[in-house]
């Protein structure tokens, strides 16, 4: 049974739209481009011919190591024909960003690993659109920039046949300067990307997959991330809030400003408030032509409405909205710049873990990769908010951004959430772990790549702690230890405010690495013994598991006979069908490395100064589909606790009962209609937050259980015989009946059930609706192991994005309208076109069976 959570409510809030604010216009420059990948290099550049061109960019971010010089000589790449205004592509694919070009595939793409799961992200892309520009724009007083949120990957940007510069890192968010060569009228603007094979464990993505921002302003403003805000002492009664302010002068001459910020509330719908807060005092500085100037102060706010986690705290925003006006002149506004924030105290507590404004928060965290399933990596609000949602509904509190860093969506949804970020920077430092992977990257680029992503995320109360990397090769030699303090410098000159941490598999407590770091992060050594012999090492520094479980699993598919164990290595003979990749959904399986949820569960009770955990996966994602990720192989994962279309896994429900545990529930695994196991043992287990549970086969008991003690965390009746009927858990907490789960034996599949998750979407063209078909018999039971092919038709103002069903074997293309359901069910992603008002109808059709269909309102 599921009872929806009033924290659901509070997911609208924190959404930050493009603005047109006095002094600054930042708008979208998402659509109107045009696209074609090349499979192999269908122009004369390198990132080799490229890289002295792009390396000035990364001078904002130096402050170590040697500034880089824009070589003298012509830029590469002027000749090129893609980058001249002459050239005519009108032959070339018509998209809007943001946009994964390999999304849409086939699978088995030449050259891809199953790891990378088998989509065509390698090649280069080339990105063209025209831009205009009005005389105002080009008289000399504005700067204009592009904002890339992300482009994966080594991108380099050309505007009217001019280089301009570029960022190799996919996950880095960068700015380019256009001012330099905008003309009046029409401008063209193109973009070139390179992915080689072997660039990642997982699935990248390609193209340039976030959003992308035209910011116009006046020559003087605040600087790109230009500002600073930190809570150094919070209480309910009182907070100081600092500020720093950047302010840049692109003008000939020097100019002497005012800068003047002021602090309003936002609500839990994402309003901000009339009312001014706090307001800084009013400085005047001079800034010197080409200059940067910072100017700072401090504000105390009486009875702050504090950021916290729910359910225990609130997650209160505040804005700080800064002004820059020319001082002495008319007073006229130069610049409008806005900072959300959030007023909260962070305590890393080696006994008790991590306190947030002095409340304990135990740490129930998931890792995820970026994808989001069928659509990709091209970021989207909503696909990303349901993954948030989802989490939540499960207990989840925080995230770590594995292994990279996130969409700046992310961190706005989790700060109005209230999810807590592990905001990691890198998979390697100088030791690759494929060939193509960001060790090419590293010598030049980690300084910029950190400092930029700092300051890009360091104003999210979210953003809890810095991982410095995830599992680096390195992590345990001598060399580890020096990359890691040269990094840990890095981060500690940026933000003193925030601990660091890295996720560690195989450094021992004895390894420099774990000296260097101020939180011990262990991928699943903890599980083994390595939390307590890091705590005898470090028993100041906080421990957690900054990777946990990945138990794998094929939702619906339960393989016997089932281990008596809590958990276990999947086999060919326990746990898992080699023949059709399956691993069973009894949850008890991994690989030799992990453990299931129980295992992990009983060892942070083990230690209970281990602060918390980040589960391997939050979500199933694309690549990685271990253990079946070779030759003819799987496309996608089998760790999530949800799967790759968001429908729940059974264990989804074993993380509720732990992380709610004052949420009544009781669930009941497998499904209930064996036909072929009439007699057979066929073990029936119930994840439930109460403390007794008991079972009933065909109305008979099966016995009831207590919880013997905090270490068991499933209630199992493993020598249940299946014959056809229904199972019955009744769940008791204090004596009391608590929750109740019910299975029946399905009969034949008869109905396609269709129901989406919200009945009215924006006509955006971004907003999404997820329609879920079920198979069920004619009373409504899911047919659990149907797999009939379902084709889904949409009419009205409104396209069908893509089909999944989590299966990770399924190789049917994501666009594909046809899909088999798995374990019976099936998804389809709707869009509304932007500007759709009316009625969009999908349709769901399967051969034999009655259709059904869905409207969505869109508005
Ligand atoms: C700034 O100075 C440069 C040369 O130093 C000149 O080309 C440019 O026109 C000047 N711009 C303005 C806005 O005065
Ligand atoms: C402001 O800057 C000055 C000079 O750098 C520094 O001494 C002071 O601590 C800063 N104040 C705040 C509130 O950050
Ligand atoms: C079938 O659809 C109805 C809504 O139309 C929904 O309430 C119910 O949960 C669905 N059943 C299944 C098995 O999906
Ligand atoms: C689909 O289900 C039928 C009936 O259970 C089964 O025989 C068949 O093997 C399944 N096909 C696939 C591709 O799983």
């Amino acid at each position: 049974m599921f009872i929806p959570s009033p924290l659901l409510l509070l997911a609208a809030a924190g959404w930050v739209q493009a603005a047109v604010s006095p002094g600054r216009d930042r708008s979208s420059l998402n659509s109107g481009w045009k696209f074609s990948r090349f499979t192999s290099n269908p122009d004369s550049l390198s990132y080799n011919t490229l890289k002295p061109w792009m390396l000035p960019l990364a001078n904002e971010f130096i402050v170590n190591g040697a500034k880089h010089q824009k070589p003298s000589g012509a830029p590469p790449g002027s000749n090129v024909q893609y980058v001249q205004e002459s050239f005519n592509d009108a032959s070339w694919q018509s998209i809007n960003l943001p946009h994964d070009w390999a999304i849409a595939g086939p699978f088995n793409a030449p050259g891809i690993s199953g790891g990378m799961g088998r989509l065509p992200s390698n090649g280069v892309g080339w990105y063209r659109r025209k831009l205009t520009a009005t005389t105002e724009d080009v008289d000399g007083s504005k700067s204009i920039f592009i904002d890339f949120d992300g482009a994966m990957s080594y991108a380099a940007v050309w505007l009217n046949g001019n280089l301009l510069g570029g960022w190799p890192f996919g996950y880095a968010s960068w700015r380019v300067d256009l001012t330099p060569y905008l003309k009046a009228g029409t401008n063209t603007l193109a973009v070139r990307l390179d992915n080689a094979v072997d660039n990642s464990r997982w699935y990248p993505g390609a193209g340039i997959y976030r959003n992308v921002w035209l910011v116009k302003m006046d020559k003087t403003h605040v600087a790109q991330w230009g500002t600073t805000i930190t809570t150094p002492s919070v209480s309910s009664s009182s907070a100081t809030v600092n500020l720093a302010v950047q302010i840049e002068n692109l003008a000939n001459a020097t100019r002497k400003v005012d800068v003047n910020t002021k602090v309003y509330a936002i609500d839990q719908s994402g309003n901000v408030g009339t009312a001014v807060v706090a307001s800084f005092d009013t400085v005047a500085i001079n800034v010197d032509a080409g200059k940067k100037q910072s100017v700072n102060g401090s504000v105390k706010i009486s009875n702050p409405r504090l950021w916290g986690p729910p359910p225990g705290q609130t997650p209160n925003l505040y804005v700080a909205v800064t002004t820059l006006t020319a001082s002495g002149t008319n007073g006229a506004v130069l610049d409008t710049y806005e900072t959300r924030f959030g007023i909260r105290s962070l305590t890393y507590d080696a006994n008790k873990g991590l306190l947030v404004n002095g409340q304990y928060v135990r740490v129930q965290g998931t890792c995820n990769h970026h994808d989001q399933g069928s659509i990709g990596t091209a970021i989207n609000f909503r696909a990303t908010q349901r993954q948030l949602q989802t989490l939540q509904e499960m207990g989840s509190n925080a995230l770590r951004t594995s292994h990279n860093p996130p969409a700046p969506e992310l961190l706005d949804l989790a700060d109005s959430m209230g999810f807590m970020v592990l905001d990691e920077f890198f998979d390697c430092w100088v030791q690759g772990k494929t060939s193509n992977d960001y060790h090419l990257l590293y010598a030049d680029w980690h300084e910029p790549d950190v400092r930029a992503i700092m300051r890009r995320d360091r104003n999210h109360p979210s953003v809890i702690a810095w991982s410095l990397g995830n599992e680096i090769p390195e992590q345990g030699s001598s060399q580890g230890g020096t990359e890691g303090q040269e990094l840990q410098n890095i981060v500690k000159s940026e933000d003193p405010t925030r601990y660091t941490t890295s996720a560690m598999n195989s450094a021992s407590e004895t390894s420099a690495l774990a000296n260097v770091i101020d939180i011990e992060g262990l991928n699943y050594q903890g599980e083994y013994g390595a939390y307590g012999s890091f705590r005898n090492k470090f028993p100041n520094k906080m421990i957690w598991g900054s990777e946990t479980a990945s138990c794998i699993s094929s939702r619906g598919t339960y393989l016997f006979p089932v281990t008596s164990s809590n958990n276990a290595v999947y086999s060919s003979n326990g746990g898992s069908d080699s023949s059709r990749m399956w691993i069973s959904a009894y949850d008890l399986q991994n690989p030799g490395w992990g453990g299931s949820p129980d295992t992990v569960f009983q060892s942070q009770d083990n230690f209970p100064f281990v602060a918390g955990e980040f589960v391997w996966t939050g979500f199933d994602y694309i690549g990685e589909p271990t253990p079946y990720g070779g030759n003819g192989g799987a496309r996608s994962s089998y760790f999530g606790i949800v799967d790759l279309a968001g429908f729940k896994k059974d264990r989804f429900y074993s993380y509720q009962a732990r992380w709610r545990p004052e949420l009544p529930m009781a669930h009941i695994l497998p499904h209930w209609t064996w036909p072929e196991r009439v007699g057979q043992v066929t073990p029936v287990h119930v994840f439930s937050s109460a403390d007794e549970v008991e079972l009933f086969v065909n109305g008979v008991s099966a016995g009831r259980q207590k919880r013997p003690g905090k270490s068991v965390y499933r209630f199992r009746w493993d020598n249940v015989k299946y014959s056809a009927g229904d199972l019955r858990a009744v769940a008791y907490k204090n004596g009391n009946q608590w929750a109740v789960d019910t299975r029946k034996t399905a009969g034949s599949a008869t109905t396609l059930n269709v129901t989406v998750d919200r009945a009215s979407i924006a006509g955006d063209g971004q907003d999404l609706a997820y329609v879920s078909v079920a198979v069920t018999d004619s009373s409504g039971t899911v047919v659990p192991r149907a797999n009939n092919t379902i084709t889904f038709s949409v009419s009205g103002p409104g396209v069908l994005v893509s089909t999944d069903n989590g299966d990770p074997t399924d190789m049917t293309a994501f666009p594909s309208a046809s899909r088999k359901a798995f374990s019976g069910l099936a998804l389809a992603i709707v869009r509304a076109n932007a500007g759709a008002t009316g009625q969009i109808t999908v349709t769901a059709k399967a051969d034999g069976l009655t259709g059904g269909q869905v409207v969505i309102k869109a508005s």
